[in-house]
């Protein structure tokens, strides 16, 4: 992009400051700057700014516990022979930056363990590896990356060898980057010649799998159904016979598992419906009102919270996949160059991240199935250091579920 391009673009966007030190950049600098203020979407600072509001918001059915434990070997059965068949792969979300857990390697990169290494992608493997012995079959697993850690996530797998797992069923690709501003919408500089960006959000996984050329590696396996997780849960179940066995069984396009809230406030997006279609509300959207709001015979209406763990029907996400997602505005740490070119390597939120995000997929499905699964079983977060949803609290629950730390 020339000069005078760009400087009409960030004009337009009101985004003039990005080009405050392009004459003290060298040739390639300022190559490299004008290339990225080309290819950065700066719209995305304006429509995250106007979103619209939620529709109306009524409970869900909830595949309970009890009722999946009444089923469970007719689910199991089901799931296990579309294993084999080769329909169900996974697909690793690490992508994020993993800003609150303050480590510069990819979150899955953090050795869990106390007493000998085991680090987070290895947990998750290992889960993995449970499904493989019990199907007989190796279960295809896409990872999702993004610029800042892409280099950084292969290179750990190929270095610990897939951590046991056949590297021809090991995937990667990329997600986009966002712009990432001050609070006030202004786009930050992470040194005087480029933008500070960062991953776009987990919502544009689908379209970055497919943008990435695996949708040919989709079409050749044969894979029907997509099971999608975060990588921070160590007690994730990815590709669950029983899970997968009941979205199949019951006619479903996609499914969620969920878990019993802990806490009238606590922090998880809350599956309902909206405007009769599966839904989300995430826990800052909830009202006291919907929060409280209890059924007949006493139990509360929203109870039930997602996990990042979802299952998606690939025809039905071929349907939407250019359908633009909601954006979501998030307080983040960004380190950037202040008004004198210094470097700040923030300790408090400094700016906000623009990220489209998974939940809101699920409202695109015209159903959905929420799969009760036991928090102390399968739901131990990695976010903090310490406190809650911390790595303290995660060695806890491997703890308990017999993993040796
Ligand atoms: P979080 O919302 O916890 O974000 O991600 P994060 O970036 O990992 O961590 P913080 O907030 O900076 O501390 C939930 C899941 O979505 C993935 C993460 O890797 C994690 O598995 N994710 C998040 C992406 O893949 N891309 C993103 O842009 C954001």
């Amino acid at each position: 992009m020339a000069l005078d391009k760009a400087r009409i673009k960030c004009k337009e966007y009101n985004q003039e400051q990005v080009l405050k030190y392009y004459d003290e950049l060298d040739d390639k600098a300022r190559e490299a700057l004008l290339r990225q203020i080309d290819e950065t979407d700066f719209g995305v600072i304006d429509r995250a700014a106007h979103q619209a509001g939620k529709g109306k918001i009524t409970p869900i059915e909830v595949l309970t516990d009890a009722k999946i434990k009444a089923n469970r070997e007719k689910y199991e059965a089901v799931g296990i022979e579309a294993i084999k068949a080769g329909k169900v792969a996974t697909v690793l979300l690490a992508g994020g930056m993993g800003t609150r857990l303050g480590s510069d390697s990819p979150k899955g990169c953090f050795n869990i363990g106390v007493t000998r290494e085991l680090y987070i992608f290895e947990c998750l493997i290992n889960n993995l590896m449970d499904v493989v012995r019990k199907a007989e079959k190796y279960v295809h697993l896409f990872v999702m990356t993004s610029d800042k850690n892409h280099e950084a996530t292969m290179e750990f797998f190929k270095e610990h060898e897939y951590f046991g797992y056949k590297g021809e069923y090991v995937h990667f690709f990329k997600q986009e980057m966002a712009p990432a501003t001050d609070m006030n919408g202004k786009i930050l500089l992470e040194d005087k010649g480029r933008l500070a960006t960062s991953p776009n959000g987990n919502g544009g996984w689908f379209s970055s799998l497919y943008h990435s050329g695996l949708d040919m590696c989709i079409k050749k396996e044969g894979i029907e159904w997509l099971n999608v997780f975060a990588v921070d849960n160590v007690l994730q179940r990815m590709a669950d016979p029983v899970f997968v066995g009941s979205v199949i069984n019951g006619g479903f396009s996609s499914g969620s598992k969920v878990i019993k809230k802990a806490a009238r406030d606590e922090k998880v997006g809350v599956i309902c419906l909206e405007d009769g279609r599966p839904s989300i509300v995430e826990y800052y959207e909830l009202t006291d009102e919907l929060m409280n709001e209890k059924f007949p015979d006493g139990s509360y209406a929203y109870d039930y919270g997602v996990i990042l763990n979802y299952l998606f029907k690939v025809e039905e996400l071929e349907k939407i996949i250019d359908n633009p997602l909601p954006l979501h505005i998030v307080d983040k740490k960004i380190p950037c160059i202040d008004e004198n070119g210094s470097p700040v390597a923030p300790t408090e939120p400094n700016g906000h991240k623009y990220e489209t995000l998974i939940l809101d997929m699920i409202h695109m499905m015209k159903d959905n199935l929420p799969f009760e699964v036991i928090r102390e079983k399968e739901f131990a977060p990695v976010k903090n250091k310490e406190g809650i949803d911390s790595v303290v609290s995660a060695r806890e629950l491997l703890k308990k579920n017999g993993v040796t730390l």
